[in-house]
């Protein structure tokens, strides 16, 4: 949507009053007056017209510590989400870039800008996630061999890309993965009937848990590249 077209619709007074208002100076974008009534209006955009502020949105980005057993959702009838962790008026707000499964512990990252989530989670963009793995058996070098050449996916017609994967002992490892599959990581040890025990995300691309406790959170001022 334009500037104007903005301006008219919240206005109520139509696109004539907006035209006016943009002419005569009164109308400002991110703190400069704006004189292009055609220029889009981003979601993040402040807007003022005579100082009254038309749209405010603050763009938030959040990394979380989920519990075992919170729900990685933004709502559910039964079980609590990771957004009922946030007692922020805005909370309702956000969306998860990429879900952990209710048993599993670690990072999540919550943002209400769409391009921000989409970069983390798109298939294309490659970003790595790393997990803590404990597995109720020893697990063999042929199968570390197997995540590090990639495997296929067949119902998602895909190959995962080469993990990284470091044995930290007989039964538990760091693995990095590529890609976000439903389940992925515990699909990828059953396929040699080995299950997975606990599983704990790290980080997700350059964002890590750092010392956040389960169940805390903090903002990330400014997204990294
Ligand atoms: N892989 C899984 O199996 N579960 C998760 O929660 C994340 C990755």
């Amino acid at each position: 949507m334009t500037l104007s077209q903005f301006i008219a619709k919240s206005s109520g007074l139509g696109k004539r009053h907006a035209k006016k208002l943009i002419e005569a100076g009164d109308v400002r974008l991110n703190g400069e007056i704006v004189i292009d009534g055609n220029l889009p209006l981003e979601k993040f955009d402040l807007l003022s017209a005579n100082g009254e502020i038309l749209q405010a949105r603050t763009a938030r980005y959040l990394l979380l510590h989920k519990p075992i057993g919170i729900l990685s959702a933004t709502t559910d009838k039964i079980h609590r989400t990771v957004v009922d962790l946030i007692h922020e008026p805005w909370a309702n707000e956000l969306h998860l870039a990429g879900r952990l499964d209710r048993a599993t512990s670690g990072l999540v990252i919550l943002t209400n800008d769409s391009r921000f989530s989409e970069s983390l989670t798109s298939p294309d963009k490659h970003v790595p996630k790393t997990y803590l793995v404990q597995t109720d058996q020893a697990i063999p070098e042929t199968v570390l061999q197997q995540f590090r050449d990639g495997m296929s996916f067949e119902k998602e017609n895909t190959r995962s890309a080469p993990a990284e994967v470091e044995l930290l002992s007989e039964t538990s490892c760091r693995l990095t993965i590529y890609e976000g599959l439903h389940h992925q990581i515990k699909r990828m040890f059953l396929r040699f009937g080995i299950r997975v025990t606990q599983l704990h995300r790290e980080s997700i691309g350059p964002y890590h848990l750092g010392n956040l406790q389960p169940g805390e959170w903090r903002n990330i001022d400014f997204p990294l590249d």
